[in-house]
């Protein structure tokens, strides 16, 4: 049974695997008899907001051939406290599979182990994977190989999305440079375990615009993730200057991308110009998450 619940506990083989696998289904679209989903229904548990991750799994679903559900977590009974486990033992004898987006990690762990079922982690406040999988699908389809590249984080850099970046950067071979205040960098012990025995290369750091010299890729993501919002204001004070803008652009590679997950917020971890500067990278990041989770979805049942 194969689960995709963190970058973390993915192995390189089966990163790489889903990537090729990407392209193919990206340019197939439409034309592909393939249907790996025939007969199955999928469930979607969502406890938080989404736009892209909701969509883009419902879509790729039905184009598998499989049927899916969207539900609130709050309107399940485990809103009203029954436990993810018996959840999970329900469900896993109804439906075929899982994409699951809420707070702990260990839920979406414990609804895989006690569902029986192939299980998605459509993000925790541990990991976001399947947005770093199609970012690195996105660079690599504009750029080619990520190995040995330079990709750049701006903002906070202790949250689900840089953590994941974190991962990735260990099992595939690029350098990750992390700029984010002190209060909101990453655990150095994450980043210990994530290059432990790899070629990775991660450094943390203050300074933007050290951390942008010479980027083939410049990220971000917002400054108040999905939960944080009593912090908003503090996160603001924070987070000021962590921006990527015109001026921190100049300083990467001049062919680099820019990239951010959305939803953005303009004025705060990017700006109006810079956004509107490399949209079609950005919404094509987006349009990717589409092929991207096909592309997981045929590795989960293959
Ligand atoms: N990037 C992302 O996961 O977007 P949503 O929150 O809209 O799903
Ligand atoms: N870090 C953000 C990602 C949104 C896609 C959040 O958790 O809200």
């Amino acid at each position: 049974m194969k689960h995709l619940l963190s970058i973390e506990a993915m192995d390189t083989a089966s990163i790489k695997t889903i990537l090729e696998n990407a392209t193919v289904i990206k340019a197939q679209r439409g034309d592909s008899q393939h249907q790996p989903l025939a007969g199955q229904t999928w469930a979607m548990i969502f406890t938080k907001s989404s736009t892209r991750t909701r969509v883009s799994f419902e879509t790729g679903i039905r184009e598998l051939g499989g049927g899916v559900m969207f539900l609130n977590a709050n309107d399940l009974q485990l809103g009203r406290g029954e436990p993810i486990q018996d959840t999970a033992r329900v469900l896993g004898r109804m439906v075929h599979g899982a994409v699951i987006r809420t707070f702990a990690q260990s839920d979406v762990e414990d609804f895989a182990e006690h569902s029986g079922i192939p299980t998605i982690n459509a993000l925790t406040d541990a990991e976001h994977p399947c947005q770093i999988i199609t970012d690195i699908f996105t660079y690599q389809e504009q750029r080619g190989p990520i190995a040995g590249k330079v990709v750049t984080f701006i903002g906070d850099g202790a949250c689900n999305v840089p953590i994941s970046w974190i991962w990735a950067a260990g099992k595939l071979n690029f350098e990750l440079r992390i700029a984010a205040p002190k209060a909101h960098q990453p655990c150095p012990d994450l980043i210990a375990n994530a290059i432990n025995g790899s070629g990775g290369n991660i450094t943390v750091t203050e300074d933007c615009q050290a951390a942008a010299e010479g980027a083939d890729l410049l990220y971000t993501d917002v400054w108040v993730s999905m939960g944080m919002e009593e912090e908003a204001a503090q996160r603001e004070r924070d987070f000021a200057g962590y921006q990527i803008n015109e001026a921190l652009v100049a300083l990467a590679n001049e062919d680099a991308l820019v990239m951010h997950c959305l939803p953005a917020y303009r004025g705060k971890e990017i700006d109006e110009p810079t956004l509107e500067a490399h949209a079609d990278t950005i919404f094509t990041q987006a349009e990717n998450r589409l092929h991207a989770q096909k592309a997981i979805l045929n590795w989960l049942v293959s």
